[in-house]
């Protein structure tokens, strides 16, 4: 969490620093922050509580001149949101500025040591205590901010991302990584540096991706140089960005989330492009055939994820028992690497993150990988800290997704699973020819479909208002259509706030049907596959004991329509498919019942985007 931004070139500093700062709000938005030096050598910090609009408000009539700047944008972990724990922190002396995105485990000591030796502290953050060990180091050892950098982040325990500005010297910029990302711009006479590219696609499209323990002297009118902490030089790898400076704005919708959910159709085209071939016939995802042994020789496959990617690797586990006969385990990524797991170089691990800068996810992947099991990386951003730190992996290629609440990631990543799936069963041989050609051309239709189910937007807005001051919801599904109910419960918990379960539908006479009133609505996700005549039960017990129920049903139901007091119809596909069909009704029912209620849907409370502390 927390965004950074970092400009040195002859454009407007601050303008510049601000719109990053927009983009990189999706990770945080307690509060925001610009430290600017001016060519006379002038350190100027600004900084409000609250969003990056908040500090616009505040900068109205201050000088913002200036020829280097850094910016940051907070979700807060050490100290409340508030105008004194907002970055950029400076140093005593006032001399240095800097903002910081991670967690430093060994704060404390090192602010204990730092305050025997005479600093001051202003806020309660564990940032502000980076900012004062580099310039006690600097007047101490007497030595340039850049080693001074290298010197203060070996005795860092802990995950950085920071960007430095020095006072006397307005023509650089230091920054350094360790497990929280950083990429830097290089543009014509001006380098950019960022948590990720968005702020500044429209100025350049060449990145350099940091490594961890990687420190970046960017200085103006010199080319980049890049050093490890033990002051050796790296070289420089440029990439070319894929990414346009239209797939970050909300093309003439209000906001992120519906555009993200509109986007769906051409999203699943572009995560299925050139992976289904032969008219269906033939799967070819990337990093499987390259890696045929380990696909083949695997007992076990065990998949880790966080919250959305955790409902889609559920997913992955159906998919994979079904199609390739093989045990599957799902773990939290947060409780798996606490668990003291016991995996061996014959298990297959896949790690799902859209962000692919997950802290805990991240580490799961270094516990599984220090066990000598392979690990599969799903992941949406290019570059990201999970695709480098896994053995192989593939993208789902979606595009960015600003929208808080993850979307259209979800069903990408339900895709790839479903070809993943599909490409194993391939070479295991666990499906006939037929059968994949059946899922396959079925996924070239999805794109299409999803068309047709967006369709149900007016209706779904007309049905949302209907429940919009319910204060609970029980999210009922079975088989493939459980992992759809917890994901449809998440998204309106985390965006409209109002409480929400998903359950597996039969599990609910364990407990749950004693919530169940006229108060209480049910959603039940009942596609016509397997567990259908199952699923009719669990939704005549809902209506015996007085709740509404909402139903997602396959096109052409009869039974539930006659039982639910809403239904709503999705068009019929193999019962592996359903979840991509069945979880957008849900998608929008949830952005408009949190637009009725007045909820900021792209920026919910309390969340950010990328979880990159524990
Ligand atoms: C919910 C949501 C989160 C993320 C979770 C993992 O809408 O977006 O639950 O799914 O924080 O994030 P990634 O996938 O980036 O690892």
């Amino acid at each position: 969490m927390c965004g950074i931004v970092g400009y040195i070139g002859n454009g407007n500093v601050y303008d510049v620093l601000i719109k990053g700062l927009h983009r990189l709000e999706y990770r945080g938005y307690d509060s925001a922050g610009v430290a600017m030096v001016s060519p006379e050598g002038k350190l100027k910090i600004y900084k409000a509580r609250g969003k990056v609009e908040n500090l616009e408000q505040y900068c109205k009539d201050k000088d913002l001149s200036g020829c280097v700047g850094i910016a940051h944008t907070r979700w807060a972990t050490h100290g409340e949101p508030s105008d004194l724990n907002a970055h950029p922190h400076y140093s005593d002396d006032g001399r240095l500025a800097l903002v910081h995105n991670g967690t430093i485990e060994n704060y404390k000591v090192l602010k204990d040591a730092l305050t025997q030796h005479g600093c001051k502290f202003h806020s309660e953050t564990d940032t502000e205590v980076l900012v004062q060990l580099i310039e006690y180091i600097k007047v101490k050892n007497d030595c340039s901010l850049v080693d001074a950098v290298r010197e203060a982040l070996k005795q860092v325990v802990g995950a950085y991302a920071i960007a430095v500005l020095e006072k006397d010297n307005p023509d650089q910029i230091i920054a350094a990584r360790k497990s929280s990302p950083l990429v830097i711009g290089i543009g014509e006479d001006e380098m950019f540096l960022a948590s990720d590219a968005t702020p500044f696609v429209e100025y350049t499209n060449e990145a350099v991706y940091l490594k961890d323990e990687e420190v970046a002297i960017i200085r103006r009118g010199e080319p980049l140089k890049i050093v490890s902490l033990e002051n050796e030089e790296s070289a420089i790898d440029v990439k070319t960005l894929e990414m346009g400076i239209s797939q970050l704005e909300k093309g003439g919708y209000p906001h992120f989330m519906l555009k993200e959910i509109f986007e769906q159709p051409s999203t699943l085209l572009d995560c299925i492009r050139g992976r289904v071939v032969e008219g269906g016939r033939r799967i070819m995802l990337n990093g499987v055939q390259d890696n045929k042994e380990k696909f083949l020789g695997e007992k076990r496959i065990v998949i880790v994820a966080c919250g959305t990617s955790w409902h889609a690797a559920l997913l992955g586990k159906y998919l994979i028992q079904d199609m390739c006969r093989l045990p599957v385990e799902v773990e939290y990524a947060s409780e798996f690497r606490y668990s003291n797991p016991v995996l061996d170089p014959s298990d297959l691990v896949i790690a799902i993150s859209q962000s692919g800068e997950t802290a805990d996810t991240l580490a799961a992947i270094q516990i599984a990988r220090g066990m000598g099991a392979f690990v599969y990386g799903i992941s949406n951003v290019v570059g990201s800290s999970i695709p480098r730190a896994t053995d192989s992996g593939t993208y789902i290629h979606v595009g960015p997704e600003i929208g808080v609440a993850s979307t259209k990631a979800f069903t990408g990543q339900v895709m790839v699973l479903t070809m993943l799936a599909v490409s194993i069963a391939q070479l295991r041989g666990t499906m006939t020819s037929e059968q994949i050609a059946q899922i396959g051309s079925c996924i070239l239709r999805i794109p299409r479909l999803v068309e047709d189910v967006l369709k149900l937007a007016p209706a779904i807005e007309r049905l949302s208002l209907i429940y919009t001051y319910a204060r609970n919801f029980l999210y009922l599904g079975r088989g493939y259509s459980y992992p759809v109910a917890l994901e449809g419960a998440l998204k309106l918990k985390e965006i409209s706030y109002i409480h929400a379960e998903g359950y597996p539908a039969a599990e609910m006479k364990h407990g749950p049907i004693a919530l169940i009133d006229a108060e209480m609505p049910s959603v039940i996700i009942a596609p016509d596959d397997h567990l259908y005549e199952k699923i009719v039960n669990n939704v005549q017990q809902v209506k015996a004991r007085g709740g509404s129920i909402i139903a997602i049903v396959t096109e052409g139901d009869t039974v539930i329509r006659n039982i639910a007091d809403h239904v709503l119809e999705v068009p019929r596909v193999p019962e592996c498919l359903t979840p991509i069909i069945t979880s957008i009704p849900l998608q929008l029912l949830s952005y408009y019942i949190a637009i009725n209620k007045g909820k900021n849907v792209d920026m919910p409370r309390n969340l950010a985007k990328s979880v990159t502390v524990e």
